[in-house]
């Protein structure tokens, strides 16, 4: 395995920080014994019972095998005998107690609408919801897809398809119409869910019209329903009819109350989509149960959510931190959630704190390069207003360096509040690597050690455990209840990705090194998956789409290190000959990722070379156009076909 410096990281590995007078407001009830004694699978049924509303409570905590190439699905069993159903364990147990009144979403949109949703308000439009889509003939386990900016809706949308056991699939509202059409495709959902539109940064996000043009070859699609939020004109949406419907129109219609469907344990709750290592997304599927027990048990415990807190989660419900920590983990724990539409700097860079203030949020959880651009701006923003509100801190997405660590602690933090480091993927569905808040002693830079039911190993190629200190492969040793179970319609890939690597273990893709206090480094990924500002892109799909523009021969992306979004996509291109080079190529070719994935996968820096760097058997030499790239000094170029290319590619960065 290649080494890599870890120099900011070594630096911290001796800093401890140990908040003495911090309090839990939370206690944890956890049986030690249990986790430690390595019983894992009972540990997690106790937390299973303990942490959810069963219809049939489950008497089974797992039954597995490692799966083997050619196995099916299922394939891992956690929970079996038991029945629930999602959305009762976050709505409708709680309005049967004190927590009916309770606000369970506050919500302001980036114009400054506000918006106040109690648990009861919760109940009658999720019930409302669920008889929309039991009308449009929306069946246990058909597909959903979702397609919306942050707006209360959007909860309203998943636990109204978790309500019906239907299966939703939200395609994060930053993505182009293309990719998608190859999600709804994919899933083969039937009936899409979307907006007029939402705001970014005072601009209209145009969802219906992306959708449109999406939906020009997704033929599964029957029904769209669509939110009207007034950002255009009514009449200017065009609505097609017998398929297009307004969202607030179905909802008078439908009666008010529908019970919930009992799903079993393993039955699916959602697929989200995630970059792999090649050019096609993964529909990772998660299943009832377990989902809801990994996220709802972790929600407490890294949190220590209570019912005081005013807890706000940055992500988007488009990524696995939406679903599992805007909305089913908190919501589970009958928690305050804060949901915020729009971006940052809008009006000024001061949004997200005049927010904290207004609100008076007391958990923040957000990732390292949002910290990175708040640091970049100074602050003269953060000081403008009072952040005492606050209690504790998260950070998710990528590895937080102890800089942003410390920035994030002492700024926002006023050393008062914990920070906690949470490491887990869309793939893990609920964190797995964090420090347990008032208990666990902090260093910046770690997400410190795997939290109870969960044990991690660092290995080295042949599968051995590496020494403490040495970078290796981060791996997890026996299933958990919130891993995903397979990929839609890919069980093969599934088990080649996850499992093959090292049989029985799951592989994470990530590099880690575990020092000898336990804790864990993260190290990035060991993979052609790149991490920009904690979004997952895969190189593959990024050059699979560049070399069907017509003017492109090949194309090779990497990902450079960036000092705000941790990694950025570069692109090296080879033109095709018989294409008329011009001026303006690079950005053209920018902008053609844009309209095929989003904004988020423009490519920072396009280079037009006369070759690409090629082992002999005609692989590209990806870690060869890093170190370019990142202006490094040339590792060993002996295997490389034609060595002049790279003189003429490291001459070419120099001149630019
Ligand atoms: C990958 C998963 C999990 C929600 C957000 C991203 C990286 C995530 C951390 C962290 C170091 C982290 C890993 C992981 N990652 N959190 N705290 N420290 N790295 O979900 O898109 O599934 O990406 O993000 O590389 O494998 P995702």
């Amino acid at each position: 395995m290649e080494q890599e410096k870890r120099s900011a990281l070594d630096f911290s590995s001796d800093v401890v920080i140990q908040l003495d007078h911090w309090q839990r407001r939370t206690p944890l009830q956890i049986d030690f014994r249990d986790s430690a004694q390595g019983n894992h699978a009972q540990f997690w049924l106790h937390i299973a019972q303990q942490y959810l509303t069963w219809i049939v409570p489950p008497t089974r905590a797992l039954r597995w095998q490692p799966p083997q190439s050619g196995s099916k699905p299922p394939w891992v069993e956690w929970f079996g005998d038991g029945e629930l159903n999602v959305a009762e364990n976050c709505v409708d147990r709680h309005i049967r107690t004190w927590r009916r009144n309770k606000a369970a979403i506050i919500w302001e949109s980036e114009p400054g609408d506000v918006r106040v949703l109690t648990y009861f308000d919760l109940y009658r439009q999720v019930q409302r919801f669920a008889n929309v889509l039991l009308g449009l003939g929306v069946r246990k386990g058909d597909r959903v897809t979702i397609y919306l900016p942050m707006i209360p809706e959007a909860a309203v949308a998943m636990l109204a398809c978790a309500r019906i056991g239907a299966i939703h699939s939200v395609v994060f509202g930053g993505f182009s119409a293309e990719a998608l059409r190859e999600r709804i495709n994919d899933s083969q959902s039937s009936v899409l869910i979307t907006a007029d539109g939402g705001w970014r940064r005072g601009s209209i996000v145009p969802l219906k019209r992306n959708a449109d043009q999406a939906l020009e070859q997704c033929p599964s699609v029957r029904h769209v329903v669509v939110i009207h939020r007034g950002v255009e004109d009514a009449t200017h949406v065009p609505m097609q009819s017998g398929r297009d419907q307004w969202w607030h129109r179905l909802m008078e219609e439908v009666p008010p109350s529908c019970p919930p469907e009992p799903m079993e344990s393993e039955d699916p709750l959602f697929i989200l989509y995630t970059s792999g290592t090649t050019g096609k997304p993964k529909g990772q599927l998660h299943t009832t149960a377990g989902y809801l027990t990994g996220v709802a048990a972790t929600t407490q415990w890294v949190f220590d959510l209570a019912d005081e807190d005013v807890y706000w989660c940055t992500a988007d419900i488009g990524w696995i931190t939406g679903h599992s920590y805007v909305i089913y983990g908190p919501l589970a724990n009958g928690a305050t959630v804060f949901m915020y539409e729009g971006a940052p700097d809008y009006p000024d860079r001061d949004r997200w704190w005049a927010l904290v203030e207004k609100y008076g949020v007391t958990i923040l959880y957000t990732a390292p390069t949002a910290i990175r651009t708040m640091m970049r701006w100074g602050e003269e923003y953060v000081r403008r207003h009072n952040l005492e509100s606050l209690r504790l801190l998260g950070s998710v997405g990528e590895p937080i360096n102890p800089e942003a660590w410390l920035w994030y602690w002492e700024n926002i933090g006023g050393k008062r509040c914990p920070v906690v480091d949470t490491w887990w993927q869309t793939e893990t569905g609920c964190i797995v690597i964090a420090p347990l808040p008032g208990i666990t002693p902090l260093k910046p830079g770690s997400a410190t050690r795997p939290l109870p039911g969960f044990r991690a190993s660092v290995l080295d190629d042949s599968g051995d455990r590496v020494t403490p200190g040495r970078r290796g492969y981060l791996v997890l040793e026996h299933p958990w209840p919130a891993m995903s179970r397979t990929i839609w319609g890919d069980h093969a890939r599934y088990v080649e990705t996850y499992w093959s690597r090292f049989p029985g273990k799951y592989f994470t893709g990530d590099a880690a090194t575990c020092d000898r206090d336990g804790y864990y480094w993260l190290l990035g990924r060991t993979d052609d998956v790149l991490n920009v500002a904690g979004h997952r892109l895969s190189t593959m799909e990024l050059e699979s789409i560049l070399v069907e523009h017509p003017a492109v021969a090949e194309a090779a992306v990497i990902g450079r290190t960036d000092a705000v979004k941790g990694q950025v996509p570069v692109a090296f291109i080879t033109v095709r000959e018989s294409f008329p080079m011009h001026a303006g190529l690079a950005d053209e070719l920018k902008d053609y990722v844009v309209e095929r994935i989003g904004a988020l996968a423009r490519p920072a820096e396009v280079h037009f070379t006369a070759e690409l760097p090629k082992t002999r058997s005609g692989k590209i030499m990806r870690r060869l156009l890093r170190d370019i790239a990142e202006g490094h000094v040339l590792g060993d170029t002996t295997t490389l076909a034609d060595p002049g290319v790279v003189k003429h590619l490291v001459q070419l960065y120099r001149e630019e």
